[in-house]
């Protein structure tokens, strides 16, 4: 992993955020390659999750919005992580990743000061001690503690011991005794106008997901789309993580891509389809169909995004799918999956295979999301559907019954887990079946979250490549190449004149650069040894590097005229190909 960070500052990929001030820790910046990199992700990822598709459009919205939307999709009062504090360097960790330690710890009542007998401290102190440690350096600590309180020369009180086996109690870094967890919300917080005040409080978002529920109604109203459709947006989202870690995975400030599709509840498909499909077996569930529930549509988008992933070069075997279990979904979602990459970074699993980091999150959210802004806001997040209206009639009076009282439990289960009083829960779920059965509900959602930043990271890890390669003199040397898919390339192709110093050629390799550019990213360079200038763009990851030689001026023969060398990065193959064949050539690889 150093190497790759270490390339990654080198060449530009990504810098520290405000490094001249020493950074900033948990926020980065990108670079003029991590620019690109970053820029062609999103742009792929927009264009096969929206441009490609009839059902799903865009969304832009702002980063900033009314505090209430986080009152009703609950991160003001859950989104919070436990975190704890070392006693003795204030360093803050997050409660659940401490990991368990097993030794001797030093536990002491207080201390004396042992020059000044005013000078006490009656605070309890521990320190654990790997096993086969110098007592010493737990009393060493100890003293370092209590020296922090006031008693420079500690006299420490009641020394005594205690073997504890897998403990989460102390720094793992120095074996201090940390602080009870306490529970700390993730959101930044920030003040809308001059006041500074509690009711202009405001939060940098968290999520772009929230703005896309908020926004549903106004969406489904312009763009005329019917359940099942869907809504993304990319966009910054800001976490005050306690722990930021691993380069970039995570970050105070990082982008999101999130797509919420919106489904019909099963039982309004049940209604009109007679049946609802769920998923037969392992493997993409082919073209989405009218019988669908929550199972398909989330096995189908599990499906899209591993194949999405593959499609811009991540293996499927740097890929894992994870599945949720049961303990560990959200308290909306029925069934989540995670997408995981096998970062260098990653935990190793029993049998010693790097276990993955998340990439993304597809959850079936339920009508969670849209239902809790219809009570926040007071304003109707339901849709008419004519199709549920007219099968509904055809029913038998059974049928009827069964799905009415269905669809009454489940709204009836959100509302009283949402604090509801028993009694009004009962009749709002009875109106909202009784809504059903005249074709109206609120839409279930299906969600695909992925970070920008995490899928550059993976991308910029997966590329990272070293081979040999012969020097200009014929030796052989170690060469950095980053094997990036030629679709989130940074750079496309290199266009290089063999000799800066021949007129001829650089007018002609600047004419093939003109050629290229309305089409892709190009680079020219002119500046050293051709192998140089190869190993360069190896390392910034351009698939193609096009030389402008003496051929193409004709001077080996009229044949070769107006042909370029064009060089292929990971194979270092190279073969002649006609100027004009060139933009054609290169587009059908690059898209
Ligand atoms: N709307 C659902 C949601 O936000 P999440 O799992 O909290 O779900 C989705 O976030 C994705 O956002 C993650 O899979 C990850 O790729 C990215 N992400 C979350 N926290 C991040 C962080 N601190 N730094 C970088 N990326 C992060």
């Amino acid at each position: 992993m150093e190497r790759i960070v270490s390339l990654c500052k080198r060449r530009g990929f990504v810098f520290q955020s405000s490094e001249i001030y020493g950074g900033i820790n948990g926020f980065w910046d990108y670079g003029p390659l991590g620019a690109e990199l970053k820029r062609n992700v999103k742009d792929f990822w927009w264009r096969v999750m929206t441009q490609r598709r009839d059902d799903v459009v865009g969304l832009d919205a702002t980063i900033i919005m009314h505090p209430k939307i986080w009152e009703a999709s609950g991160h003001t009062t859950t989104f919070a992580d436990p975190m704890v504090d070392c006693l003795l360097t204030k360093k803050r960790f997050r409660a659940d990743q401490i990991e368990p330690q097993s030794g001797v710890v030093y536990h002491y009542s207080g201390a004396e000061d042992s020059t000044d007998k005013a000078k006490t401290s009656s605070e309890p102190y521990s320190v654990l001690l790997a096993p086969g440690k110098n007592p010493d350096s737990a009393r060493k600590a100890a003293r370092q503690f209590y020296a922090q309180r006031g008693i420079v020369e500690a006299r420490l009180l009641d020394e005594r011991t205690e073997k504890v086996e897998n403990s989460t109690r102390y720094n793992q870094e120095n074996g201090s005794l940390l602080t009870e967890a306490r529970m700390f919300n993730l959101m930044f917080k920030t003040y809308v106008g001059p006041v500074e005040s509690a009711e202009n409080t405001a939060y940098l978002r968290p999520e772009t997901a929230q703005a896309i529920f908020a926004q549903f109604k106004n969406v489904a109203d312009v763009s005329r789309q019917k359940v099942p459709f869907g809504i993304c947006q990319i966009g910054k989202a800001f976490r005050n993580e306690i722990n930021p870690r691993n380069f970039t995975f995570r970050s105070r400030e990082f982008e999101q891509m999130e797509l919420e599709f919106f489904i019909r509840p099963d039982e309004a498909v049940e209604a009109i389809c007679g049946s609802v499909a769920r998923p037969a077996g392992p493997g993409h569930p082919g073209e989405p169909q009218a019988n669908w529930g929550w199972q398909m549509w989330h096995k189908y988008w599990v499906e899209e995004r591993l194949a999405f992933y593959e499609s811009i070069g991540l293996p499927r075997t740097t890929l894992v799918e994870y599945w949720q279990k049961p303990e560990e979904l959200a308290h909306y979602a029925r069934a989540t999956v995670d997408i995981l990459y096998k970062f260098p970074f990653s935990k190793r699993d029993a049998a010693g295979e790097l276990a993955g980091e998340e990439l993304e999150g597809i959850a079936a959210r339920s009508d969670f999301d849209l239902s809790q802004h219809q009570r926040f806001s007071g304003k109707g997040m339901g849709v008419f559907d004519e199709e549920l209206k007219l099968a509904w009639a055809k029913l038998d009076e059974a049928k009827k019954a069964a799905l009415s009282q269905r669809y009454f439990e489940s709204r009836r289960n959100y509302l009283v887990k949402t604090n509801e009083e028993p009694a009004g829960a009962e009749a709002r779920a009875r109106e909202e079946a009784a809504g059903l059965a005249r074709g109206s509900y609120v839409p279930h959602v299906i969600e695909p979250s992925a970070g920008v930043d995490r899928l550059a990271l993976a991308l910029i890890c997966n590329a990272y490549g070293e081979d040999t390669a012969p020097d200009e003199k014929g030796k052989m040397e170690t060469r950095v190449v980053m094997r990036f898919h030629p679709r989130i390339a940074p750079v496309k192709a290199a266009v290089f004149p063999l000799l800066k110093n021949k007129p001829e050629l650089v007018k002609k390799a600047r004419e093939v650069r003109d050629l290229l550019r309305p089409h892709m990213t190009v680079f020219y360079d002119e500046a050293g040894a051709i192998g140089r200038r190869y190993r360069r763009q190896d390392e910034a990851g351009t698939p193609f590097g096009v030389t402008i030689d003496f051929d193409t001026l004709g001077e080996q023969g009229a044949e070769l005229k107006d042909t370029v060398t064009l060089r292929e990065r990971d194979s270092m193959k190279q073969s002649r190909v006609k100027i004009d064949a060139l933009a054609a050539l290169l587009l059908e690889r690059i898209r």
